[in-house]
């Protein structure tokens, strides 16, 4: 975990890709492999495609290079599908951030029709995401140096993220790597409480981008506070035991 609060501190979205096949695919395999036995996810990782975000890269002017993304998917009976693709899909960026990589989560500015037909989304199955990823030039393009000014902004300061009446250190850790995770749009919209060393996080609406926002603070949090649980459901609620 410790590796991973390494990883928190160093990652933000790149966008500018070097064209290049993926390297250390084999490694991300291996791990998405173990997420989608442990979550019952269906992710999978796509190498070397033009296709997905073909013209939306150059209409939109903000990525170029893009080759590699895995693709979050799971069963659209599964409940928690958005926020368990948000934990479990964090966990790869995370991973891919160790290797050296660049990463991008992208939400709905793909083609994800082409997308679905590409990875040979079941039926039974819904797509949430993608998450692209490759090598990228160590110092940052000067337009992804713009987008990132203008996307991180907004960014809120720690205590709007939370509400409470006493903030012990672990708390406030879980915190600090809450505030560096990625969002949609940034918009930050995961709110956390701590109360008599419980914790609990919501969204207002998890059907959407949120859902996937909550995973991703969720996992942001165990890390940072080196929790020694997980968080579980309960009563609608995810909570954790500091
Ligand atoms: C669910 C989700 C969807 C996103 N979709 C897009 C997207 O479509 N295009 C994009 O450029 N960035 C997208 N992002 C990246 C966010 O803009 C980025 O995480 C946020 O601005 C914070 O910046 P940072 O990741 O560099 O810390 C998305 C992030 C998340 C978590």
């Amino acid at each position: 975990m410790t590796d991973y609060q390494k990883a928190i501190n160093e990652r933000c979205s790149r966008r500018a890709f070097v064209l290049e096949p993926l390297e250390n695919a084999a490694s991300l395999r291996e791990r998405m492999e173990l997420y989608n036995l442990e979550s019952g996810l269906r992710i999978r990782l796509v190498e070397n495609d033009r296709d997905v975000m073909k013209g939306i890269s150059a209409s939109y002017g903000m990525f170029s290079g893009v080759r590699h993304f895995f693709a979050l998917a799971g069963k659209q009976s599964e409940p928690r599908l958005n926020e368990k693709a948000g934990y479990w899909g964090e966990r790869l960026v995370l991973d891919a951030t160790m290797l050296g990589l660049g990463t991008c989560w992208v939400g709905g500015t793909y083609h994800k029709d082409l997308c679905e037909k590409k990875i040979g989304l079941a039926p039974d199955e819904k797509l949430v995401a993608i998450i692209l990823v490759g090598k990228v030039p160590h110092q940052k393009t000067i337009k992804e140096h713009l987008i990132r000014s203008v996307a991180r902004r907004g960014t809120k300061p720690l205590d709007e993220l939370y509400t409470a009446a006493e903030t012990p250190e672990n708390f406030l850790n879980g915190m600090r790597a809450v505030q560096k995770a990625p969002s949609a749009i940034n918009k930050q919209p995961v709110h956390f409480q701590y109360k008599n060393r419980t914790v609990t996080a919501e969204v207002p609406d998890r059907s959407g981008h949120q859902g996937i926002d909550l995973g991703i603070a969720l996992l942001h949090f165990e890390v940072g506070s080196r929790a020694e649980n997980r968080f579980g459901e309960i009563d609608g609620h995810y909570m954790l035991q500091l």
